[in-house]
């Protein structure tokens, strides 16, 4: 009998922790009524009419609330951080232009090393604009370019102990088309995501959280992953000011799905980046939680405890409590130039849910004086639009970063990087 109970306990038990995160909803007929916190009024209810209002109460009081509640509170400069140039080759990307590999060095100890690859259009003529974003798998994923260092051994402690197989030479190269970035002139800078922290539930042993908290107990606001990674995008910017290949005023922040999350956290975060492209980048980037559609902030926040700060998850099924809503985080980035891009099938990064967001936003960057986006309903697939500073498509297919995407990226950076 007692087993019996207990059995039944546990089953209730786990049926409860099921029925926390709802399934996920594809249907917009099903998405509840909300409202959307106003952009364009402070908390104290006074309306924001001109960038002066928005510059000194409103957009400080929304940054304080995306850091407190969502990504955390990130830390100051590294000490001691310091570079090594590791080895310069021309010609490399099939000729497009020279490979220069840079280790980065968030410590004076060099204990803390980060592998920047720097890939610098051929016969450029003085610094360049770039595109900057971390990737996934290693450097060597991004390329079959066989100059590009493979890191010895295994990759730093991803999921502990993923085989290193996995992260072959060029698995991710489509996702990179250096020759066709490089060859209309701009920069591409890239260093993997575990050099900075590695992407599970370590407890914030490792990674930069370890290097940077010194042991010090964590809070409800200590930042997560995605604000480490965008940190680090940060650190890394610090670096390019002080090389000459690359003209550190005009740097883009690009970034795919849970690194397209970072470039916006980046972008918001440091004013220092001219422009700031979210690829995919759905729940907790650029897709309004309060539709809850495809993945929700119950689900992200349980999936992947480790992305934002604890009191994120406050707000999984209650993201009507939310102070704000991902407009918010986009219109962050005004007046600098925005782009939001999504993907047919990529249901559960809700890409409409990512255009409403940026329509919303765009009203922002009317106060500036630029062009808003004008309409409430998407483009067509590959339709894209881009009105004054901000930019959107939907690509036709699954969620991925491909050619199409950065023809776009490129297309839009000419307007404002070159
Ligand atoms: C998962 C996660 C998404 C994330 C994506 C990715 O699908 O649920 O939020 O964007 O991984 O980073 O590829």
């Amino acid at each position: 009998m007692k087993q019996l109970i207990s059995a039944l306990v546990l089953l209730s038990l786990s049926l409860c922790a099921a029925a926390q995160v709802p399934a996920p909803n594809y249907d917009e007929s099903k998405i509840p009524p909300y409202t959307l916190p106003d952009l364009l009024t402070t908390s104290k209810g006074r309306p924001v009419r001109n960038v002066r209002t928005w510059e000194r109460i409103r957009r400080p009081e929304l940054l304080g609330l995306f850091e407190k509640e969502m990504f955390g509170i990130s830390p100051g400069f590294p000490q001691g951080m310091h570079a090594r140039v590791e080895k310069e080759v021309e010609n490399a990307f099939g000729g497009a232009g020279t490979l220069k590999e840079v280790t980065l060095f968030l410590d004076a100890a060099g204990t803390f090393p980060v592998h920047l690859l720097i890939a610098v259009p051929k016969g450029a003529k003085g610094p360049v604009p770039a595109f900057l974003g971390i990737n996934f798998c290693g450097n060597h994923a991004t390329t079959f370019d066989p100059e590009v260092t493979i890191p010895g051994g295994k990759m730093p402690v991803h999921s502990g102990g993923t085989k290193v197989t996995e992260y072959e030479r060029g698995a991710n190269a489509h996702r990179w088309p250096y020759e066709y970035i490089l060859s209309h002139g701009y920069a591409v800078v890239t260093y993997c995501r575990e050099d900075i922290d590695p992407d599970f539930d370590d407890g914030f042993r490792n990674g930069v959280h370890g290097l940077m908290d010194g042991g010090k107990a964590r809070g409800g606001s200590s930042w997560g992953t995605i604000a480490a990674w965008a940190w680090s995008l940060s650190r890394v910017l610090d670096y390019l000011y002080a090389d000459p290949a690359i003209d550190a005023d005009r740097v883009a922040v690009i970034g795919h799905s849970r690194l397209g999350k970072t470039a916006l956290w980046a972008g918001a975060t440091d004013p220092r980046f001219a422009l700031v492209i979210s690829n995919d980048s759905g729940c907790g980037g650029a897709a309004l939680s309060r539709r809850r559609f495809g993945e929700t902030v119950a689900k992200i926040t349980t999936s992947f405890p480790h992305w934002f700060c604890k009191n994120f998850d406050t707000y999984g099924n209650n993201e009507d409590a939310l102070p704000f809503d991902q407009h918010g985080l986009l219109a962050l980035i005004a007046p600098r130039p925005l782009y939001v891009a999504s993907a047919s099938e990529d249901l559960w990064a809700d890409p409409k849910g990512e255009y409403l967001s940026l329509y919303e936003a765009s009203k922002v960057y009317a106060l500036y004086g630029f062009e808003s986006l004008g309409d409430p309903e998407p483009p067509g697939v590959e339709e894209p639009v881009v009105r004054g500073r901000t930019g959107y498509h939907i690509r036709n297919g699954k969620h991925n970063i491909v050619l199409y995407d950065w023809m776009q990226y490129v297309a839009f950076a000419d307007r404002f990087l070159q």
